[in-house]
């Protein structure tokens, strides 16, 4: 089913009946400070998600609180119509406030008019897959999802969703999604230094739902450690190229989506991931996380 068709490190991953590249984007960093308003620089925004479509990415993920609205605006600006290969994955439930903060925003409403948002700026009929996210900006938090899921798989019945998934999730909220309808993956904090949830990718990747890892690069405040550096001063690489590669090496079913707001770095980054770590790497870099 996940056969290695795309010449981008790591191959594709199949979410429900939709084939992804392994290597996607991650389009938060795209808005301005803050993931607040307009991009400084609105072509090279635009540049950088042209650059991710031409270098065969076909996972881009999305919100429409990035801005709010301003990334799945500049996604359609700078890519529709959509490649049929492309296929973007968004979240609902949380809105943004006037502070810059991330209040949940998950009553059935709530949901309904996140969708319709997205639809229109994104400038789609139907969402190819949509997280619903739980918790706060601190983390999972524990609780029952069933009232906003189930008003998601409502929307999905009416073919405005096509496949569903959580983000910032306990294991237990994964489980009670699943006893609810199917997912296709789960989008959590992860990365070399943030190991808290390697029981539930192992469960996920017998199950073959994707573990799609925010902050890979370790978002606002970039990975660092003597260990990662160490590795990569060894391999003659970059702790960037290190941390995707291991990511990919991690597990077949996660789907990285870093960011960058420079075409610069995302071609280091689809470059560096290809890297294969040999086993003395893997166990020194093993001991990083806490
Ligand atoms: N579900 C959730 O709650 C949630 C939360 C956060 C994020 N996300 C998703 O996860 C995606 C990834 O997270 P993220 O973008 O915040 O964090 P990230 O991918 O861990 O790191 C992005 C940061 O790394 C820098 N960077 C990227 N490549 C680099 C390179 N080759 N050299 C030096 N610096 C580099 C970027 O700066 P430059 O712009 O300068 O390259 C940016 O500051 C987001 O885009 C978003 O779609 C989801």
């Amino acid at each position: 089913m996940n056969t290695p068709s795309t010449a981008l490190p790591g191959g594709t991953w199949t979410l429900g009946d939709l084939t992804v590249s392994r290597f996607g984007y991650g389009a938060m960093q795209l808005a301005g400070p803050g993931i607040m308003g307009p991009p400084a620089d609105h072509d090279g925004a635009l540049a950088v998600l042209r650059e991710a479509v031409q270098q065969g990415i076909t996972h881009i993920d999305t919100a429409g609180a990035y801005g709010p609205r301003v990334t799945n605006r500049l996604i359609r600006e700078a890519l529709h119509p959509y490649p049929d290969a492309l296929h973007i994955v968004t979240k609902v439930g949380a809105v943004r406030d006037e502070q810059g903060g991330w209040p949940p925003a998950r009553r059935p409403d709530d949901l309904c008019r996140a969708v319709e948002e997205n639809l229109e700026d994104l400038g789609l009929d139907a969402l190819d897959v949509v997280n619903l996210r739980l918790g706060n900006a601190l983390g999972p938090l524990p609780g029952s999802l069933a009232e906003p899921f189930e008003a998601l798989v409502a929307l999905q019945e009416r073919g405005l969703i096509r496949h569903l998934g959580v983000s910032n999730a306990t294991a237990d909220q994964v489980d009670e999604a699943r006893s609810i309808a199917p997912i296709v993956c789960v989008q959590n904090l992860y990365n070399l230094a943030h190991r808290q949830d390697d029981d539930l990718i192992d469960d996920l990747a017998a199950h073959d739902i994707a573990y799609v890892p925010f902050f890979p690069l370790g978002g606002f405040s970039p990975l660092q450690s003597t260990a990662l550096s160490a590795v990569a001063d060894r391999l003659d690489t970059t702790p960037m190229s290190v941390a995707l590669a291991w990511l990919l090496q991690r597990s077949p079913n996660i789907l990285l989506i870093p960011g960058t707001s420079s075409v610069a770095h995302l071609r280091e980054n689809v470059a560096g991931a290809g890297l294969v770590l040999p086993e003395d790497a893997l166990a020194e870099l093993d001991k990083i996380s806490s």
